[in-house]
């Protein structure tokens, strides 16, 4: 379907099961439970759910309404609205953010194939906690992962040359409810376990003494990251929204829906990680560790393991396709690209990152920037740092430059609908975020 000239998604099914399929993946699945673990839990969690509301559902109205309101990528979006280029810096960011989170996701992403590929064939043994771990070390370490990233971004790269609408359009229609349907089957699987409540207390139950600086920066790197905002990322998918989607709606179910997969995952894991013994801290790898044994209780663990590996894969493809489009985009619209060769180069800066990542669990491991791996810095500085920066921006920008008239017009189709929030919103787009975003950077790096 074309609507000005342009591609459009075909229904408003397909513009939400769209955003949420960028928005569910590993963030939900694999990030939020390390993240959780290593931040004390309830604390993180009751921060977590703080910005997704209270920030994230503000930002994603402001950066849909740029999007659908230019029809464009976000230097595009940038430039349509306010000619003054020091507002193109988001647009440097969000580029930025998206390579370097491309380039690390793929890894793990890489990793949910190897998993996959291993339960399939019955190689996976999860016996015991030392052989679970050893076996995380042995599949991602050494230079195996970066066969599996590689694999990862042919993928993505052959999804990515078949257009927008159609690839991504038909895959997210059919594979997030499934993800959802498996999700909810093995929370019920985890509700059963011994250390249940051990497990849910840890994730529920907030000790307000473990909200430090560096919680309050993870939560909100999470927040961001798991909502896929601040890089330009909603705005470019909402450039293909049809004129007929409802945006403060659509923010509010992605934002929803988003959280509870997170939830879902966090009642999965931490359940298990208690009565399997094994440590909440243990960073990425915990999920790794920790789903295996799930399965290994199970009945047909095999397929179920198979079957969830799987959907995890399809998961990471829905969000990594996102992330490609913000670059290919620019380079189509703004660099005059053929869609092909945009795409091949997006990914051959993707797959360079890529291997850094890959090999900083083996070989280029003793390699450090700022005293964390290729990997870690890349996750570290892209969601925490550039994500708040890229989406502070945008609320500024929103808030204080942004036509109102235009961004009414956005929010109420044309004034077709009323959109009851408008003050509101734009109250919090030009003083909550920012100066929520602005303490927390201050607090870190102690200042306040
Ligand atoms: N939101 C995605 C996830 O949770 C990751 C992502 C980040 C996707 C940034 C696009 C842009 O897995």
């Amino acid at each position: 379907m074309t609507q000005n000239n342009r591609e459009v998604f075909g229904s408003r099914f397909a513009a939400i099961a769209t955003t949420v399929g960028s928005a569910v993946g590993l963030g939900n699945i694999w990030r939020f439970p390390y993240e959780a673990g290593q931040n004390g839990g309830g604390a993180f969690m009751l921060c977590y759910l703080a910005f997704i509301f209270m920030l994230g559902v503000p930002l994603l109205c402001a950066e849909y309404s740029m999007g659908r309101a230019t029809r464009s990528n976000i230097f595009g979006a940038y430039r349509r609205l306010a000619p003054r280029r020091k507002w193109y810096l988001a647009g440097y960011i969000g580029i930025l953010s998206s390579i370097l989170i491309l380039s690390f996701y793929s890894v793990v992403a890489g990793w949910t194939i190897e998993y996959c590929v291993s339960s399939m064939t019955g190689s996976l043994d999860f016996s015991d906690t030392e052989t679970g771990h050893l076996q995380f070390l042995t599949l991602t370490t050494g230079w195996r992962p970066v066969l599996w990233t590689v694999l990862f971004l042919l993928c993505n790269t052959f999804v990515m040359l078949g257009g927008v609408t159609k690839g991504i359009e038909r895959a997210s229609n059919i594979l997030m409810p499934l993800l959802f349907v498996l999700l909810i089957a093995f929370c019920v699987n985890s509700l059963t376990l011994p250390w249940r409540d051990q497990g849910l207390s840890f994730l529920f139950s907030a000790d307000f003494s473990k909200i430090t600086p560096s919680v309050l920066l993870s939560a909100l790197g999470q927040a961001f990251f798991s909502l896929s905002l601040g890089l330009g990322c909603m705005l470019t998918y909402a450039s293909y929204f049809s004129n007929n989607t409802r945006l403060g709606r659509t923010a509010f179910v992605t934002a929803s829906l988003d959280s509870l997969v997170a939830i879902l995952a966090g009642v999965i894991i931490f359940p298990a990680v208690f009565s399997f013994g094994i440590s909440p801290e243990s960073g990425p790898m915990l999920v790794f560790e920790v789903l295996p044994y799930i399965f290994s209780q199970l009945p047909a663990g095999v397929l179920w393991s198979t079957l969830f590996f799987l959907l995890l894969f399809l998961a990471s493809l829905t969000s990594t396709v996102s992330m490609s489009e913000i670059s290919i985009a620019f380079f189509t619209e703004e660099k005059k690209m053929s869609r092909r060769k945009a795409t091949l180069v997006s990914s051959a800066i993707a797959l360079t990152g890529g291997l850094f990542c890959a090999l900083s669990f083996g070989p280029l491991s003793d390699f450090t920037i700022f005293g964390r791996t290729f990997f870690n810095f890349f996750d570290y500085f892209s969601s925490n740092i550039c994500l708040p920066l890229g989406g502070m921006i945008c609320c500024l920008f929103v808030g204080w430059k942004m036509d109102r008239a235009l961004l009414k017009s956005e929010l109420t189709n044309g004034g077709k609908h009323r959109f009851a929030l408008l003050r509101l919103l734009v109250f919090f787009l030009r003083w909550i975020c920012p100066v929520a975003i602005g303490l927390i950077f201050l607090n870190c790096i102690g200042i306040i």
